[in-house]
């Protein structure tokens, strides 16, 4: 069977990202079935309309990844009980122009990353919402609110606790699973 193409898309662009480190964790952990690959945000310029008749080759480029993946994987933390702004801008450039969204139809998942006790659930929330209007179906269950992330990993970036490897193999067979079902076929 052909391996689904993945983008993943981390909402934070620090260089010691917390959610970086889960992302690239799930990565390795996750099953045969699937090819994940970080697509990076932080050089899309910010989306104004006005710049559509001559979009940035950054926009284009990205809206054609999103096009060629089967399916997307967001991982983020939460700023102010809601999506960092770059992961924001990101869903809003790959929703344009009107009529031709990147996203639409592509099975997706959110993973909530936070240092502290809620893992995140504004922002694995409010990113639903969006992902409800740009026809995104999202993974219900399980849910992944990681939170306590700054516990989590050692100096090499590796999981630490046998908790959060098994859920984060369960989470993404789950999500392999969710793929293959609702994947756009042509
Ligand atoms: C502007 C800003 C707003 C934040 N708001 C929240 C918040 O609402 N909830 C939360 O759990 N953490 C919040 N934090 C703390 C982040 O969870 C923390 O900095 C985290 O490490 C950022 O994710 P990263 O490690 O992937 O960069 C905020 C941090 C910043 C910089």
């Amino acid at each position: 069977m052909a391996q689904k193409k993945i983008a993943v898309l981390v909402g934070s662009l620090r260089k010691e990202s917390l959610s970086r480190k889960m992302a690239k964790a799930l990565i390795k952990i996750s099953p045969s079935s699937l090819n994940l690959e970080i697509i990076e945000i932080g050089g899309l310029p910010l989306y104004n309309q006005d710049m559509e008749d001559n979009p940035p080759a950054a926009w284009t480029g990205f809206r054609e990844r999103v096009k060629n993946v089967d399916g997307v994987l967001f991982v983020t933390p939460e700023y102010n009980r809601s999506v960092p702004g770059v992961l924001k801008n990101a869903l809003d450039v790959g929703s344009r122009p009107y009529g031709k969204s990147a996203w639409d139809g592509k099975p997706g998942a959110v993973v909530s990353v936070s240092p502290g006790a809620i893992g995140g659930f504004g922002a694995n929330h409010h990113l639903r919402q969006s992902l409800v209007f740009i026809n995104v179906p999202t993974m219900q269950q399980p849910e992944a609110y990681i939170g306590q992330a700054a516990n989590l990993f050692d100096e090499s970036g590796s999981l630490v606790n046998d908790s959060t490897r098994e859920f984060a193999k369960t989470f993404m067979l789950a999500f392999a699973s969710w793929v293959e079902t609702n994947m756009v076929r042509s």
